[in-house]
């Protein structure tokens, strides 16, 4: 067991939490919440994707946001791309880094982004290449590396075949995702031991949603490990539209009070950051989804 003794968080509330929303958010109150993220200190901010606007219409302003944003030195801005289209309006937006994202099981990789994982590689490649080319850092997401909607338990061996590939084409670093939140410890433990396989430590993150309950004990074996790199969501947002049921990531204010408690340290204020979490709460007007921000904001009051 070694923990760290510093951790990297990615919060992902703009993208992946509010890509699942059914009322329209304005862009405004997306670039609001990405203010208030690097105000409470976050240094990585997923900020959108750019996928068909078609399959995600909640994403479709995703120049206007990318645009809005009042940039922070040493912050680092990612965007989702799924494909040569994606990337070609993702690169006018100046993102730092781009996520392509695949998935660890193929009835996902059909219902997400409607092709094999084999096709969703080749799609990858040339992204790849173009990105880097222009000094863009790439990650790639690994979908479903626990378990998936459509098939059940996924075997660790398809995570070490996915990272083997994204390896090949270039992508930098991987994010493994309990997409629909169904994984408990001892099964995240083997899907991050495959991605190590071909990732080091430094290279490979947690991607973990809450469905049951779970994000925080598999979040504390993949620190037991000595992985420190996470992705959460502020408030707990989120879901995945082709992984019915889903709900977010874990809350990063709920994570970073577990780190707080660990004496592991982040560039994260616990405060601002529930600020951030109420500022988007209010306007979907529901409670923060983090037992953490509940709690602290009941103190507060
Ligand atoms: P497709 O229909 O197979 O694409 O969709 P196509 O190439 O056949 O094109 C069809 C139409 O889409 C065309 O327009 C294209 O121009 C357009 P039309 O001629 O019909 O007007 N199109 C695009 N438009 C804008 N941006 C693009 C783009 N590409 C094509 N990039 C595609 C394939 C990948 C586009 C589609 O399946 C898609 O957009 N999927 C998005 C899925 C998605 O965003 N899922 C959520 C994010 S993943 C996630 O949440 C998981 C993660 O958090 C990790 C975890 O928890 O597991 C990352
Ligand atoms: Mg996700």
């Amino acid at each position: 067991m070694s923990l760290p003794t510093r951790v990297q968080l990615i919060d992902v509330g703009p993208r992946d939490g509010l890509q699942n929303e059914k009322q329209p958010v304005p862009a405004a109150v997306k670039i609001g919440l990405v203010q208030r993220l690097q105000d409470a200190g976050l240094t990585e901010i997923e900020v959108t994707s750019f996928v068909s606007p078609k399959w995600v219409p909640q994403m479709a302003d995703n120049a206007e946001v990318m645009a809005g944003i009042t940039r922070r030195a040493g912050v680092r801005y990612s965007v989702l791309v799924p494909n040569m289209k994606g990337y070609e309006a993702a690169v006018l937006a100046k993102p730092d880094e781009i996520v392509v994202f695949g998935a660890a099981s193929e009835l996902f990789s059909q219902k997400n982004i409607n092709c094999s994982i084999a096709e969703s590689i080749e799609r990858f490649a040339p992204v790849v290449d173009a990105a880097r080319a222009a000094g863009i850092q790439v990650r790639g997401a690994i979908s479903c590396a626990m378990a998936c909607p459509y098939e059940g338990d996924v075997a660790p061996e398809r995570v070490a075949l996915v990272a083997r590939l994204m390896k090949d084409i270039g992508v930098q670093r991987v994010d493994v995702a309990d997409t629909i939140g169904a994984a408990t410890p001892l099964k995240t433990r083997r899907a991050m031991e495959a991605a190590l396989k071909h990732y080091d430590l430094n290279n490979v993150s947690g991607h973990f949603h809450d469905t049951y309950g779970q994000a925080l004990a598999n979040t504390l074996a993949a620190l037991e490990m000595g992985v420190w790199n996470f992705q959460s969501s502020v408030a707990g947002l989120g879901g995945c539209p082709y992984a019915k049921g889903a709900t977010g990531n874990v809350a990063t204010e709920d994570l970073l009070y577990l780190l707080r408690g660990m004496d592991i340290e982040t560039s994260i204020d616990l405060d601002k950051l529930v600020d951030a979490g109420q500022y988007i709460s209010d306007f979907l007007e529901r409670k923060p989804n983090s037992r953490a921000a509940t709690a602290l904001l009941n103190k507060r009051a």
